[in-house]
């Protein structure tokens, strides 16, 4: 797929990951993008930044069905169809399950899971309008290796990386492919917890995924051939992956102490 003209939507486009997907669409020849995303400002400042661009801002959450209804409804008005969904926005609050707040939990379920499945539903008529239509969609690494105190974050990641299998077989007449990245531990707002450590580059990221959405790669699977290994132990042997989990518990539960990125 070439990105060179091509419309597309991001949530989640003014900081971390997102941003640097942004960044790289516009090296690589794209000149409207919708944005949706919170912070007003921080929306604005795309169009500083990339002056090249034609933004559609839509600010509010993903969370409201009427922002992702007004968002499809913007795109129609605006530009007919779309070629690029890129379900990005994300949050996080990891904890034991029975200390996560209520709110907390709906929360991550409807901005991380809730919104990707609606937001698609209807972009759909507009990606098929369009001549060549990628979805991508960012899940992560804990979306493949379930862990404890990451239960609700794992769960909805998981779920994205079902939805992006399901989609892409539903999806493949419309010659509309779904990729879906798992990122690690990546150098943003989310990890601020842990800057001390060393992390993947969000714009490494950006970069590799969107190289898998124009290939039309399945999966981008981040964190290399350690992680690699651990998915197959996971699913082939998850007994013995349980048991190296159980040597690290007091470590996993004081890594993940306080991490809450809403
Ligand atoms: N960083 C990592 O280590 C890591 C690892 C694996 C997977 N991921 C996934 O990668 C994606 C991007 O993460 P990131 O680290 O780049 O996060 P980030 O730096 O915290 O940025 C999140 C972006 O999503 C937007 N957003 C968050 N909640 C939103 C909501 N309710 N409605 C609309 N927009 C919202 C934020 O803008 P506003 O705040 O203005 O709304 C911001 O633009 C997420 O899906 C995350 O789960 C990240």
């Amino acid at each position: 797929m070439d990105f060179e003209g091509k419309k597309v939507l991001i949530t989640g486009g003014t900081r971390g990951i997102g941003k640097c997907l942004v960044e790289e669409l516009v090296k690589n020849g794209v000149r409207h993008i919708a944005v949706i995303a919170r912070d007003k400002q921080n929306l604005k400042k795309l169009a500083t930044e990339f002056q090249e661009v034609k933004f559609l801002r839509i600010a509010g959450d993903v969370a409201d069905i009427d922002v992702l209804r007004e968002a499809a409804a913007r795109i129609e008005d605006k530009w007919g169809y779309l070629d690029i969904l890129i379900n990005n926005a994300g949050i996080i609050s990891a904890g034991p399950l029975e200390d996560i707040s209520d709110e907390d939990l709906y929360d991550q379920v409807a901005v991380n899971l809730t919104a990707v499945l609606l937001l698609t539903k209807y972009c759909i008529p507009l990606l098929k309008s369009s001549e060549e239509a990628a979805i991508l969609n960012i899940s992560s690494g804990l979306g493949l290796l379930g862990m404890p105190f990451y239960t609700v974050y794992g769960s909805t990641k998981a779920a994205v990386r079902q939805f992006s299998d399901a989609t892409r077989r539903e999806l493949a007449p419309h010659k509309i492919s779904v990729t879906c990245a798992y990122p690690t531990a990546t150098d943003t707002d989310m990890m601020q917890k842990f800057k001390e450590r060393e992390m993947d580059s969000p714009e490494m990221v950006a970069q590799r995924s969107l190289e898998g959405l124009m290939k039309k790669e399945l999966h981008v699977i981040f964190g290399g051939e350690k992680r690699l290994m651990e998915n197959k132990m996971n699913f082939e042997s998850p007994a013995k992956f349980d048991a190296q989990i159980a040597k690290n518990y007091k470590q996993w539960e004081e890594k993940s102490a306080n991490h809450r990125a809403i």
